[in-house]
């Protein structure tokens, strides 16, 4: 069966396709419609944005756009992170609804548990406060599931603390040499989603040479290898490209399995190529 036919269950019981296309630095206007619009044509039913990427619009215009009824695609979009209060982050929400053109997402995620130009600071009120207007929404049914990312579980017990609906998913930079192992483990032990973002290391993976070793062993590419670690780990990879055949290749994933002792292999390479979004 094809990837692309593939979901995983939320502890909510919403499906989520297991692979997702992600548009973070594509830029608004045509490429993303472009983008989006192939990702669509060629099966992908789970499209991931963030009001930071500045491109919602054309992801909705290009959704809208396909034909394909709003229900059958799953789209996540993301709070801005340097947005960490009540009012702000309803209204952050609302905006994004706007933009995007719709009525509901199906994934909502506090994007950073700080802002991006203060990585690191403490804002685990704000996040709190931001958590609790998602919460809201959640029960008004305009958001299907709602979660966090980049966050660890220190993070994430902070939101257990203090809120009601555990997070559904964890969105992280996950991949080859930066698998995040603990950041994982805590995760799967609370049955929340581990969603990779850059499952390709931002490209910088494709010219790895025991990366592209490996890719020669199984007869696949580069980019199919990455993406098919992430599967493997249970984890859900959101690759992005502004090319077609790219957008193609990297949902042809079936008639391959990476062997336990070459995923060890690559679990054990080094956390050169690490990347954030
Ligand atoms: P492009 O948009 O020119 O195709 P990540 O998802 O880890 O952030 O990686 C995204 C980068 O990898 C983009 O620069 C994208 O470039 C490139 N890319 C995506 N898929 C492929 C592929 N199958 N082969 C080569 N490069 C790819």
């Amino acid at each position: 069966m094809s990837i692309l036919n593939e979901f995983y269950v939320l502890e909510n019981g919403i499906k989520i396709p297991k692979l997702g296309f992600g548009t973070w630095q594509i830029p608004n206007g045509e490429v993303t419609y472009n983008a989006v619009s192939a990702a669509l044509r060629n099966g992908y039913r789970h499209i991931d944005t963030a009001a930071a990427y500045r491109n919602e619009e054309s992801v909705g215009k290009a959704i809208k756009d396909s034909g394909i009824p709003r229900e059958k695609i799953f789209v996540t979009t993301k709070l801005e992170s340097h947005i960490k209060d009540y009012e702000g982050a309803k209204a952050g929400f609302l905006k994004t609804l706007k933009d995007l053109d719709m009525d509901y997402v199906d994934l909502y995620l506090i994007h950073a548990p700080w802002p991006w130009n203060e990585i690191g600071k403490n804002c685990d009120e704000g996040n709190v406060q931001a958590y609790k207007a998602m919460e809201e929404f959640y029960k008004m049914g305009k958001i299907r599931a709602i979660g966090v990312s980049n966050f660890t579980p220190k993070d994430i017990e902070n939101i257990l603390a203090h809120c009601e609906i555990k997070p559904f998913v964890n969105q992280i930079a996950y991949h080859i040499a930066h698998h995040q192992a603990e950041t994982d483990a805590y995760c799967r032990a609370k049955n929340i989603l581990v969603e990779a973002y850059s499952p390709l290391g931002i490209g910088k993976l494709l010219t790895h040479p025991e990366v592209i070793n490996m890719a020669k062993k199984y007869g696949k590419s580069p980019a199919q290898v990455c993406i098919k670690y992430d599967l493997q780990h249970d984890t859900l990879p959101l690759p992005k490209s502004t090319h077609e055949n790219r957008i193609i290749e990297n949902t042809q994933l079936d008639d391959f399995e990476i062997s336990r002792d070459d995923m060890d292999y690559l679990d054990s390479l080094d956390p050169e190529h690490q990347s954030v979004d």
